[in-house]
């Protein structure tokens, strides 16, 4: 299974905190936003992943991450020219996805929560299968969302983009697993009345085939998209709060890579000293002394 990571986009809603600086690239309390969905990704078993940025951006992104080896992955980059949509990401990533079943994150999105590996499983089950998932969310004011519709049964009805007055409260979160058809599905998606290849448009294309499957995240999880000022800083908040209450630390992309056995001690000793005398370097070489309860 491949994974892509798409964080282009302008950033202009966090100016000036990203106008010399991509915002997947700013802290979320002790690291850089783009370890929470590059976690997400390793927690679901994904190795070979395509970050996809602004030509501007994408070296920072190779400074910070190379060439994944040391979180026991394979990090590859393709520029966006222009944030022309979700699903674009498709088109990018033809080459890379070549025909396989393909996830998709969004760069600022971050998930946490009790059961997710298994949310995760399933959803990797169902790509294998020829399906499509989406994740549901239950949040006050969907308007600014993906939107789905779900029967008793948590059966996708309807799904629509930002709608004016939604069906339903549960928002789609920015996490996505494809089949092998991604590609050709997204080189369905027409430009949207605000000239973007919508994801949604892509998604409906798989419920109308009867391929769209939905996992709804329950009361205690935690799912953000950090997009703005004050999700930014909620985000920050939540993670410094569980972490320093719970002593975990939350999307160490070494810490799962090495628990899942993709990189020695050796290796996650290096990371940790990498870090010099971070908290964050810290955590890591308790994982390896195997003095850390999970
Ligand atoms: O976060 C979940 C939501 O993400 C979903 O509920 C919506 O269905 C989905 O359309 C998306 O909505 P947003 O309003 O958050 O989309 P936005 O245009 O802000 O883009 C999301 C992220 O992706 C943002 O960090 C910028 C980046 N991006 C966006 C576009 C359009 C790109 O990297 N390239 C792009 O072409």
């Amino acid at each position: 299974m491949k994974g892509i990571i798409l964080a282009g986009g302008a950033g202009t809603r966090l100016y000036p905190l990203t106008k010399v600086l991509s915002k997947q690239l700013l802290p979320v309390y002790d690291k850089p936003m783009i370890y929470y969905p590059l976690s997400t990704l390793m927690l679901a078993g994904i190795r070979d992943i395509l970050l996809i940025s602004t030509p501007e951006d994408l070296p920072r992104f190779r400074d910070l991450l190379g060439d994944g080896g040391q979180f026991g992955t394979r990090i590859s980059y393709a520029p966006q020219e222009k944030p022309e949509g979700l699903a674009q990401a498709f088109l990018i990533g033809e080459e890379f996805i070549a025909g396989e079943p393909c996830a998709m994150i969004l760069g600022d999105n971050l998930f946490y929560g009790g059961w997710f590996s298994q949310n995760l499983k399933e959803a990797v089950e169902n790509s294998a299968q020829g399906f499509a998932t989406v994740f549901g969310y239950y949040v006050k004011d969907p308007r600014r969302f993906g939107v789905m519709e779900l029967d008793g049964e948590h059966k996708v009805l309807s799904i629509e983009e930002k709608p004016e007055k939604p069906k339903s409260n549960y928002c789609v979160t920015g996490l996505y697993f494809y089949d092998g058809d991604a590609v050709k599905m997204a080189k369905q998606v027409r430009p949207s009345p605000r000239g973007e290849l919508e994801i949604t448009d892509m998604n409906r294309l798989y419920l109308q085939e009867g391929r769209l499957r939905a996992q709804v995240l329950g009361r205690g999880f935690a799912w953000m998209d950090a997009g703005t000022m004050n999700s930014l800083m909620e985000a920050a908040t939540f993670v410094e709060t569980v972490q320093s209450r719970q002593g975990v630390v939350i999307s160490a992309p070494e810490e799962i890579a090495y628990y899942a056995g993709w990189i020695s001690k050796k290796e996650l000793l290096r990371a940790a000293g990498d870090c010099g005398n971070s908290p964050y370097g810290e955590h890591l070489k308790r994982v390896a002394e195997d003095r850390f309860i999970r």
